[in-house]
């Protein structure tokens, strides 16, 4: 069973619906009209995307408590089982509760290098830079940033020619995203004093390339007061400048945009927990709008990796104020995200004892790839929902 991401053919075929009333989750939320919820959502929707198959795969994870003393790990009393292929879409309804599970919404199946929302992100971004005829993309992330390697493998596959700046030195040896970073893109390493000054560095570089040069931020932007418009936005590209110069269009790190959603397969009507792992929020929020935008009951629990409660709902502000700016967006406050501590919280990016045993625990009993760092903390929080689930909850979906 696939879920599917019903947008292409354009919104002349848009068959998304919308309910009349606000998100019953959260009141705080102010809706628009329905018509500029779909004005909003056609904007979102009608426009060239880069997937092919943008369809994702939904497994359903059965959960079993244990009878143990050992409370070591933080999934020691429970045991895990897969089902790849669970009834969905309109048999949701028969979905009954004799068992805690949750359903886990396998983006990470998209690409075998690009992870799940860096795909979604870069399926509705590098089709504006190809639209403006652009030739160079430059960014920059940690050693190991799975953005960064994302956007050398995704320019790659395009023809585009990828300038990431990494912040610190080389690693002696090169693993992971930093080797892939390195395999598809053009890797700088760069000072972290030279670093701390993103903007600056990332224009400084762009324009070392020789060329025009302009933010993504600003082709996102005209691509809606322009709409279907592919004229170039580049600068200079009307005063002379040669035809085959190069235009570097500069994506700044975790650079993320609401605009892809998944749809209803999993029943429209249906109250559903969305649980993600948040790094910067953008994901989780990106959730919250089109949720609220779609009119579906799905309430978002973001597990807090990277920063406290307060940085998240000034995020979530931020970005619902950016979208506001750009398009006539239904939502005028924040408010859309529930976000929680993670069971034991830490500083970002320490993992505690017993949690690459539960990765392992994870891997072995169901066949899923869980990261200590980020998407265990989504798991945790999934199985400990189930729990109320099965007491009559809403379903958990594991995003
Ligand atoms: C697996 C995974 N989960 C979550 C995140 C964080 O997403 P966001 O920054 O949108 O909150 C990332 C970002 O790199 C990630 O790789």
């Amino acid at each position: 069973m696939k879920f599917v991401l019903q947008r292409n053919p354009p919104i002349l075929s848009f068959r998304y619906q919308f309910q009349s009333g606000c998100s019953s989750i959260n009141p705080q939320v102010i809706c628009k009209s329905n018509s500029s919820k779909e004005e909003f959502m056609s904007k979102i929707l009608d426009r060239r995307w880069t997937l092919i198959n943008p369809d994702t795969k939904v497994h359903h994870i059965r959960v079993s408590s244990l009878q143990t003393q050992q409370h070591c790990g933080p999934l020691e009393n429970f045991s895990f089982s897969n089902n790849p292929h669970p009834s969905l879409g309109e048999n949701v309804k028969e979905w009954h509760n004799d068992q805690s599970s949750f359903y886990i919404v396998r983006d990470d199946l998209l690409h075998p290098l690009v992870n799940g929302n860096k795909a979604r992100k870069l399926d509705a971004l590098l089709p504006l830079v190809e639209d403006h005829l652009g030739t160079d993309v430059v960014t920059c992330g940690g050693c190991q940033s799975a953005h960064a390697a994302a956007v050398a493998v995704s320019c790659a596959e395009r023809g585009l020619k990828a300038h990431l700046l990494l912040r610190g030195e080389q690693p002696q040896v090169l693993t992971g995203y930093n080797l892939i970073s390195m395999l598809y893109g053009n890797v700088t390493y760069v000072p972290r004093s030279i670093y701390a000054n993103r903007e600056e560095m990332l224009s400084a570089h762009a324009d070392s390339i020789a060329g025009s040069v302009i933010c993504l931020d600003d082709l996102l932007e005209a691509s809606f007061t322009d709409h279907n418009s592919v004229k170039s936005n580049f600068p200079n590209i009307e005063d002379g400048s040669p035809l085959n110069s190069k235009k570097i269009v500069i994506v700044n790190e975790g650079a993320g945009n609401a605009v892809a959603l998944p749809d209803h397969i999993l029943g429209k009507d249906q109250p559903l927990k969305i649980v993600v792992d948040a790094g910067t929020g953008t994901t989780a929020v990106g959730l919250g709008i089109g949720a609220l935008c779609l009119g579906l009951p799905w309430e978002v629990t973001a597990v807090m990796l990277a920063d406290t409660i307060e940085g998240y709902r000034k995020q979530e502000e931020h970005l619902i104020s950016e979208l506001c700016r750009c398009y006539d967006v239904p939502t005028t406050r924040s408010g859309l995200v529930n976000w929680v501590e993670r069971r034991h919280p830490r500083k970002f990016g320490n993992v505690v004892k017993g949690e690459i045993e539960a990765c392992q625990q994870i891997a072995q009993e169901t066949g899923v790839l869980v990261d200590p760092i980020y998407t265990l903390a989504a798991w945790e929080l999934a199985t400990q929902l189930s729990l109320e689930e099965r007491k009559g909850g809403a379903k958990v979906v594991m995003d």
